[in-house]
């Protein structure tokens, strides 16, 4: 299927995916722990991933499907064509918000992606991006980034930054904090990710997200001129778990040089 065409049939699919998860806020939810008490699973995410993945094997047999709940393929190299699925990114804020998530979803070819999306379901806004073509939230094109600095930046991450762990030293995280203008932290990657894109946040950053939260996000924030990569400064790792920033191009190199320092 043409990439334009593909685009339409997406958006579609999102959207009532989206309509699904809405209709579900009147039912109870199914909740359960995964790998440990607050990494949250409920029967709407595999509901989700499962009626995508149905579409797609229906629809594009020779396709895969890298999702978080495991119904898809197992995914080991990134040749032909894969789509990266989150169905729910932010469980934790739909058990107990019933807001802030996002379905995300990220489609590759040998490794390049070609059409990003994110769904905020609750307030209907589906960020989007066609590789090559900018990128748009609902019919209004994003901006590209403007140039900034660190002091007057915004930048996503949650309080294990400021918290002793094994990935990176905090106290070089409690300097940036410091030194940035404010920090925020929404609880779904992909909706961090939608948020540089459209410059309300000027980076993001995680010590540990898998290729699912990130697909779509990068080929969205990558439209408008955002950086993202690993600690390393390598490319984001859609294979495995990493490390992973995505940032206004002006404080990509900074905050990695001056402030992450990896254990
Ligand atoms: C999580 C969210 C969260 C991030 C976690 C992710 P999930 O995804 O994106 O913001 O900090 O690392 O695992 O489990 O809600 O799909
Ligand atoms: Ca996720
Ligand atoms: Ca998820």
């Amino acid at each position: 299927m043409e990439l334009h065409t593909m685009d339409l049939y997406i958006k579609s699919l999102i959207k009532e995916a989206g309509h699904i998860i809405r209709n579900s806020f009147v039912t109870e939810l199914v909740v359960e722990a995964k790998s440990n008490a607050n990494d949250l699973v409920t029967n709407m995410d595999k509901e989700i991933e499962q009626f995508f993945i149905s579409r797609i094997r229906r629809d594009f047999p020779g396709h895969r499907v890298f999702g978080e709940e495991g119904f898809g393929d197992v995914i080991e190299s990134l040749e032909g064509t894969i789509w990266m699925l989150d169905p729910i990114d932010g469980t934790m804020n739909f058990v107990h918000q019933k807001s802030n998530f996002a379905i995300s979803l990220g489609v590759y070819e040998d490794g390049i992606g070609k059409l990003g999306y994110i769904y905020d379901v609750v307030n209907d806004n589906l960020y989007h991006a066609v590789h090559g073509e900018g990128a748009y939230c609902n019919d209004e094109r994003l901006m590209p980034l403007t140039e900034t600095s660190l002091e007057k930046s915004i930048v996503g991450i949650n309080a294990t930054w400021v918290t002793p762990n094994r990935y990176i030293k905090h106290e070089d995280s409690i300097r940036l904090i410091q030194d940035v203008r404010g920090t925020r932290s929404y609880g779904s990657a992909a909706l961090e990710l939608a948020f540089v894109a459209t410059g309300r946040i000027d980076a993001y950053l995680s010590m540990r997200l898998s290729p699912w939260d990130i697909a779509g996000g990068i080929i969205i924030a990558q439209e408008v001129g955002a950086i993202a990569t690993n600690f390393k400064g390598e490319a984001a790792n859609l294979l495995q778990q990493d490390s992973f920033i995505a940032a206004n191009p002006s404080v990509h190199s900074k905050i990695l040089n001056e402030y992450i320092n990896l254990k």
